[in-house]
């Protein structure tokens, strides 16, 4: 049985070593207890704290991760820099009464020879984050399936707001033959639209608000495919409106919303709006359904 949801203060586990890891599991197990494994990075915000309720609705133990996992960043991006905010992270969890944070460090995930890469392919290799981010997929493939051995989770929650990433781990379990059942969980959004995301502290005020334009566009780009209007010319008066809102724009795209691959004309699918764009140093992504 599911426990309730948090907001009481109760004991958080963190565990740093793999034994420890592997010691409370096995307790969870005799006691017939569900597990659910939340994957982070850490820099927890709101749409982390989502995460961490599904959880909590569907297994009776929430696993967080919190590893800054290095495979994923290509040499030019952001891993020195990526927001660091392990006490607060903790003091988040443990209101929100997650039970356990896997928190190992770089050697304990990668121990020394480590010599091992899961590469995607599928919805990997569509031609979204995988055209700017070629490094990105395997990395996250390659730490999601450690995780996933190593905490033997019943359900692993995801954000719909990586919804590339979402696709591919979702494969990734099926064709891997992994028992994790791979959860997708809506995007937390401010007041004003804005997509949370861990990034967003890069952001300076002014930029916070032109990034307003990234949700916006999605909703009017979603709005004119509803009405049947012609998807290149939705798309261009989007891509358009968020260059000139100050954006360089990496894509706009309107995609199957199952295969992320390209939309067949004449033919009703379900339908995914996916942008990235970068302001200033900070790329930001966000996406919609039609
Ligand atoms: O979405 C993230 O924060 C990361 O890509 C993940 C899934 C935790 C893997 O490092």
């Amino acid at each position: 049985m599911a426990k309730k949801t948090g907001g009481s203060k109760q004991k958080l586990r963190v565990v740093r070593a793999l034994p420890a890891l592997k010691g409370v599991i096995a307790e969870y197990r005799t006691r017939h207890k569900t597990i659910a494994l939340v994957p982070t990075m850490g820099a927890l915000h709101a749409g982390h704290l989502a995460l961490v309720q599904s959880a909590q609705r569907r297994a009776d133990r929430v696993i967080v991760s919190i590893f800054v996992n290095p495979a994923q960043f290509a040499p030019n991006e952001d891993l020195k820099t990526y927001p660091r905010t392990f006490a607060k992270d903790l003091a988040a969890l443990r209101h929100a009464g997650a039970d356990l944070v896997w928190s190992p460090d770089v050697k304990t995930m990668y121990p020394d020879g480590f010599a091992m890469r899961i590469v995607p392919d599928g919805p990997a290799s569509v031609g979204l984050e995988d055209r700017f981010r070629p490094h990105f997929f395997a990395g996250v493939a390659t730490v999601v399936a450690k995780l996933l051995i190593q905490c033997e989770p019943d359900f692993a929650m995801f954000g719909e707001k990586d919804y590339q990433q979402l696709k591919v781990v979702t494969r990734m379990v099926r064709d891997l033959g992994l028992k994790t059942r791979i959860v997708g969980v809506p995007t937390v959004r401010e007041t004003d639209g804005l997509a949370l995301s861990s990034r967003n502290a890069y952001l300076s005020p002014a930029e916070r608000q032109t990034a307003l334009i990234l949700s916006r566009t999605l909703k009017e780009c979603a709005s004119g495919l509803r009405a049947d209007k012609p998807v290149d010319d939705v798309l261009d008066r989007g891509s358009n409106a968020i260059k000139a809102a100050g954006f360089v724009l990496d894509y706009l795209e309107a995609r199957n919303a199952d295969t992320l691959a390209p939309l067949q004309s004449g033919k009703k699918e379900p339908t995914r709006l996916l942008v990235a764009a970068r302001i200033g140093t900070t790329r930001l992504i966000d996406n919609l359904a039609v």
